[in-house]
């Protein structure tokens, strides 16, 4: 499948000084990594109540640590895909591009994107629940159990931003100034249901940006994007980045 790339999309990118994508599970679905919502998504055969929030994981610390743990066999295992890949690229052709993440998957940074906002935090870091020590994880013993500060022994969790949370104020202040100032704003691979980060499209739009929406299904921000494309991000985006390409060298 060739992905149809609207003139209106190119004539954007082309005029564009600052631009910015907020991406969710869908852009790690093709690295293997299961969405959250989805027919097979975590949240069909896991309760996040159960699983990510403060209560669940002061309630039995050892579930909630074997969860995360499982989650960065599966992360470790995998890499970026060609989406995440035509994000880097995006990056190094538009002045000023910042990537705003949900995920906790450490996939952009691996993927090689430089100015990155985690909303949510990253999986691969660590820190003491009691005395907020990092902790990460070539200092932790390889096991299942959740494990203890080496410096006051309190429990040990994952750096992401458990339901009930407060966003980290630098990522949030970093996605909310790009949002802000961005000519051309993409939202791919999320359902678009969790706030605040779900504002970020809407806060583009609201500031003039052109609003693109990348992704698998019809989402909230659907109908209020300028455009939505259906389809894989793993497809779709690196057709854009070709197109823009053959543009901005006047080939296209
Ligand atoms: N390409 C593009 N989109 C895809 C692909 C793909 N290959 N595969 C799935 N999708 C889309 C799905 O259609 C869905 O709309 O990705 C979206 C994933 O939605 P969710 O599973 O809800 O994930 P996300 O939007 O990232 O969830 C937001 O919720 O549970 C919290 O903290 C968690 O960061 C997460 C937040």
């Amino acid at each position: 499948m060739t992905a149809e790339v609207s003139d209106a999309l190119l004539n954007a990118l082309k005029s564009a000084q600052s631009a910015a994508a907020l991406t969710g599970a869908g852009i790690s679905a093709e690295s293997g990594i299961e969405t959250f919502r989805g027919e097979n998504g975590l949240w069909n055969r896991f309760k996040p109540e159960e699983l990510a929030n403060v209560d669940a994981f002061l309630r039995n610390p050892d579930l909630v640590w074997a969860w995360y743990a499982y989650r960065k066999r599966v992360i470790h295992q995998s890499g970026p895909n060609a989406a995440h890949r035509a994000l880097v690229e995006l990056e190094a052709l538009i002045p000023d591009w910042t990537t705003i993440t949900q995920n906790v998957d450490d996939l952009h940074r691996r993927a090689g994107s430089r100015n990155v906002a985690e909303l949510h935090g990253n999986i691969t870091r660590n820190y003491c629940y009691e005395c907020g020590a990092r902790c990460d994880d070539d200092t932790l013993p390889e096991e299942n159990n959740a494990p203890h500060c080496s410096k006051c022994g309190g429990l040990v969790r994952p750096d992401v931003v458990w339901f009930g949370e407060l966003l980290p104020a630098d990522a949030w202040e970093k996605a909310e100034d790009a949002a802000r100032r961005a000519d051309v704003f993409f939202s791919i691979g999320t359902s678009a249901v969790v706030y605040p980060a779900a504002s970020l499209p809407l806060i583009a739009k609201r500031h003039g940006a052109y609003v693109v929406e990348v992704n698998m299904d019809a989402t909230p921000l659907t109908g209020l994007a300028d455009e939505t494309i259906i389809g894989a991000a793993g497809e779709i985006l690196p057709v854009i980045v070709d197109k823009f390409r053959e543009m901005k060298a006047g080939r296209g």
